[in-house]
């Protein structure tokens, strides 16, 4: 099952990706050692600016030689009204006020970065590979990336999600299943109907594309990524397996929180983002459950909690961080990524004999 077409494609030894993964934990170290060892690195470049994703692509091309992907969101240019922010913005005082700040905050001058000049930035980079979630990119930006020699991923949540990037041009596209760290990528769907479990996704979006189709959510070992070979995909991405490596950039608590992770420790919300996300269940879903209808959508209210969870991370108060991870949690190892990709190897040919 490997070499296959995807593998060759993409111009790696192992049908193993390394999930791009915003905010901070997906370092040029992390990316260029995952691909170093034979995987495809990828670098989670959607919260950065245009100059920003160029030094840290810049980076990543130092430290290696080998096929890397780098990720991007596509978004729409989001317009709260001002009863929105200003409701958003009181439910949000009291964490404020708890992490010693402010409660009042102004809002933002801007909730995100400029999207279109972003995907502008990714092509004159040239990327090897580029990826994107949240979105369809058109088939005129697609054929931009492929003239500039990268090759495209979409992801997607629904065999409707998978077909619309197969007919935009995409490469491959990732099927994202519910058990799935971090964002959910639905953009056609209702999010509750769109989180399918990979082991029903896999096979039905195997056999209506023509394009290979990568599977994530929940995959931990070699084990995992077998079975997601014998589903019909042609590799696996996974990030909650890498968040514990050395060079993961991410808060130790996070990491404690994976560690001491159960099957039952995550759950999906919207309250820090805006955006359904699956992360390990603490104090402030809990407090804000009630109101996830009522939050604004992505990325205004991760813009308006911003603050607020980066003073919890500099205060170690992980009941106000957003602790991604999927439902496979508790089986992250703490390896250098090399390594990790090495034994997933291992895990993953024993699996397959
Ligand atoms: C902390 C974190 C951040 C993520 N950020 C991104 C991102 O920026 N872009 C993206 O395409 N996917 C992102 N994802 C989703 C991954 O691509 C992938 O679907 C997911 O990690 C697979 O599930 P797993 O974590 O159980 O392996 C993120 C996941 C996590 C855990």
């Amino acid at each position: 099952m490997f070499p296959n077409p995807l593998t060759s494609l993409l111009g790696v030894d192992l049908p193993v990706i390394q999930a791009p993964m915003a905010g901070g934990p997906t370092t040029p170290e992390l990316v260029a050692a995952v691909s170093d060892a034979g995987g495809l690195g990828s670098y989670a470049a959607a919260m950065l600016s245009p100059e920003a994703m160029a030094e840290g692509v810049a980076r990543v091309r130092e430290l290696t030689s080998r096929p890397f992907n780098v990720n991007l969101f596509v978004l729409e240019t989001p317009q709260p009204t001002a009863v929105e922010l200003e409701q958003a913005q009181a439910r949000l005082a009291p964490y404020r006020a708890a992490l010693g700040q402010e409660p009042t905050a102004a809002a933002p001058e801007r909730f995100c970065e400029d999207n279109r000049a972003q995907i502008e930035a990714l092509i004159a980079l040239a990327p090897p590979v580029a990826s994107f979630t949240f979105g369809v990119l058109d088939e005129t930006t697609v054929s931009h990336f492929h003239a500039a020699g990268s090759v495209v991923l979409g992801t997607a949540t629904t065999v409707a999600e998978a077909l619309a990037w197969e007919a935009a041009g995409a490469d491959a596209v990732c099927m994202q299943g519910a058990e799935a760290g971090g964002h959910r990528g639905t953009f056609l769907g209702d999010f509750e109907q769109s989180s399918i479990g990979l082991m029903a996704l896999l096979p039905q979006a195997a056999a209506a594309l023509r394009v290979p189709v990568i599977a994530a959510g929940g995959i931990m070992d070699g084990r995992g990524i077998a079975a997601a070979l014998m589903l019909g995909a042609q590799a696996a991405q996974l990030g909650t397996a890498f968040l514990c490596c050395p060079e993961a950039g991410i808060h130790a608590g996070w990491k404690t929180a994976i560690r001491t992770a159960r099957d039952d420790s995550t759950r999906l919300t919207r309250v820090f983002s805006g955006r359904y996300a699956r992360g390990v269940v603490n104090a402030f879903m809990d407090d804000l459950r009630g109101s996830e209808a009522d939050i604004p959508a992505y990325p205004v209210q991760n813009a308006l909690t911003g603050g607020i969870r980066r003073a919890a991370a500099a205060q170690g108060r992980t009941e106000f961080m957003s602790l991604w991870a999927g439902q496979g949690a508790s089986l992250a190892r703490e390896l250098p990524a090399g390594e990790l990709v090495g034994v997933l190897e291992g895990e993953l040919r024993a699996a397959m004999r």
